[in-house]
């Protein structure tokens, strides 16, 4: 390790925005900043944004936190990247960029899944990669521009996720973190390497995969002209990094077995460290591997989490703030006198991964007011991601002994309780609040060799500030309410594709 480093950046290439964030030696936040940007519908179900965008992102947040935060840049021991997953980056041979990204939340490719099913088998699909092939995912990305823009197609030489093609500006190299390229669904998870028999399926050159490192490995370094065009110094070593919920997990300190962390931002993101390959079965779960050495992860995604509240405040409820919406909520009993609510506002991924899923209240009386139904849209994003857990366990994951919650959603106590009660799990609150960045940060301390794990990073720099216990009395009741819960989608469903 460099003497002098004192400080480690993380760079998070978001959807919205690419954040630079530096800690000190402890872990500390010391400064941030952030370049926001759009990204484009081109048509409906379509997702784009130009890599270009981040790259400028970056230089300038980095610029940024160095300027406020005035620290000499000869002292940054290193650089972790994260960033939004799964998005496909495209380049030619002479390394550019060959059409806009297709990004995690693009719709386009249904088509292109069901070909992937058929030619590898489902089953045989999920064993090695651990996942079925979803839209979001970045396999079938690939196989939609060979089929709609041959042209492109055939000058395609490196394919790239979105940070990873900032790690190419910043160093002139190719290279990957493992935990992201499992979300491009063309590893062996077990493996934790590219599956060449995925590949050849596909007909995807393995020339074209850059190399896959472990979260906190060095994959390069600072070319002069990036060091020239950010303000860092040339030569600072540019650390593997993770996916952002792999980032996000890191950051506050889910990195082994037993504790979850729970995300409730617009989506709601249950995300569970695992000492093997744990595969769900059906493939209703997310199965990547964690940006911790060694370690995977299950993950289930729900599409519409805070979302589903914020829709809800801003359709019965305009202007009025959260707090004053809630408090009403806490008067009403659990169960919310009978009513139900179905969180399926923008379609689902976990545990029904269906574009036409949708949402409902069910059970309505006249009884029912405003209040009722606030509490039946917590409760029922609640439920939505107790389906989540119910999956982990029947992947053979051991018990969860804690959840660690994080996000805007995170904020209500009245919320937090609910979920604790739903979970029959403490939940708890800790002082990182800085998400993925945060997590890529400690991840390049890792790698410069200030901490001696990843683990150890995380015992170091994170504390518990707050945990919610469940209410015996309160479990029992949910308890009961679960199954009717549960039993709305497939009662629905036909109704929802209809
Ligand atoms: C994860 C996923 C999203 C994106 C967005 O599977 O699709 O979390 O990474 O940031």
């Amino acid at each position: 390790m460099n003497d002098i480093s004192t400080y480690f950046l993380g760079i998070d290439v978001s959807t919205t925005a690419t954040k630079a964030l530096l800690i000190d030696l402890n872990g500390q936040v010391v400064g941030t900043a952030a370049t926001e940007y759009p990204f484009e519908t081109p048509r409906p179900l379509w997702s784009e944004q130009h890599p270009h965008l981040w790259w400028q992102g970056a230089q300038q947040s980095i610029r940024a936190v160095l300027a406020q935060t005035g620290i000499d840049p000869a002292q940054v021991g290193g650089i972790g990247l994260t960033g939004q997953m799964h998005g496909l980056v495209l380049l030619n041979e002479a390394g550019e960029v060959l059409r806009p990204a297709i990004l995690w939340n693009d719709q386009r490719t249904q088509a292109q899944c069901d070909e992937i099913h058929r030619r590898v088998g489902r089953e045989r699909f999920i064993q090695i990669t651990g996942n079925v092939a979803l839209t979001g995912f970045t396999a079938p990305k690939i196989l939609w521009v060979k089929e709609h823009e041959p042209e492109i197609y055939a000058q395609v030489a490196h394919i790239l996720l979105p940070k990873d093609y900032v790690r190419y500006k910043l160093t002139g190299e190719f290279g990957m973190d493992k935990a992201d390229g499992a979300g491009t669904v063309l590893m062996d998870l077990k493996a934790r390497d590219w599956s060449n028999e995925i590949l050849a399926a596909l007909e995807i050159s393995p020339a074209w995969m850059p190399p896959l490192y472990e979260g906190p490995q060095i994959t390069s370094r600072l070319t002069p002209e990036a060091a020239a065009a950010t303000g860092l110094k040339p030569g600072t070593p540019v650390m593997a990094g993770g996916g952002d919920q792999a980032a996000q997990a890191v950051g506050v300190g889910a990195v082994t077995e037993g504790i979850v962390a729970l995300t409730l931002g617009t989506s709601g993101v249950v995300f569970a460290t695992a000492n093997g390959p744990f595969i769900e079965p059906e493939g209703r779960l997310h199965a990547f591997c964690h940006s911790v050495p060694g370690k995977w992860h299950l993950m289930g995604v729900m599409l519409s989490a805070a979302g589903s509240l914020r829709w809800y405040r801003d359709t019965f409820a305009p202007g009025v703030g959260f707090d004053d919406l809630l408090a009403p909520a806490a008067e009403i009993p659990a169960g919310a006198d009978g009513l139900l609510f179905l969180p399926y506002l923008t379609g689902e991924r976990t545990p029904h991964p269906d574009p036409l899923a949708r949402g409902a209240f069910v059970g309505l009386t006249v009884r029912h007011a405003l209040p009722h139904l606030t509490r039946a849209v917590l409760e029922g994003v609640a439920f939505g991601l107790r389906d989540s857990f119910e999956l982990m366990k029947s992947s053979g994951l051991g018990e969860i002994r804690q959840v660690r919650v994080s996000g805007g959603g995170a904020k209500s106590p009245l919320w937090r309780q609910i979920l604790a009660d739903v979970f029959g799990c403490e939940l708890v609150t800790v002082n990182t609040t800085e998400g993925a960045a945060y997590g890529a940060a400690l991840l390049a301390a890792v790698g410069a060799g200030q901490f001696e794990s990843v683990e150890a990073a995380c015992q170091a720099a994170i504390q518990i500030t707050g945990s919610t216990t469940p209410n015996p009395d309160q479990v029992r009741e949910y308890e009961a309410i679960y199954p009717l819960y549960r039993g709305l989608y497939p009662a629905l469903k036909p109704t929802f594709h209809a």
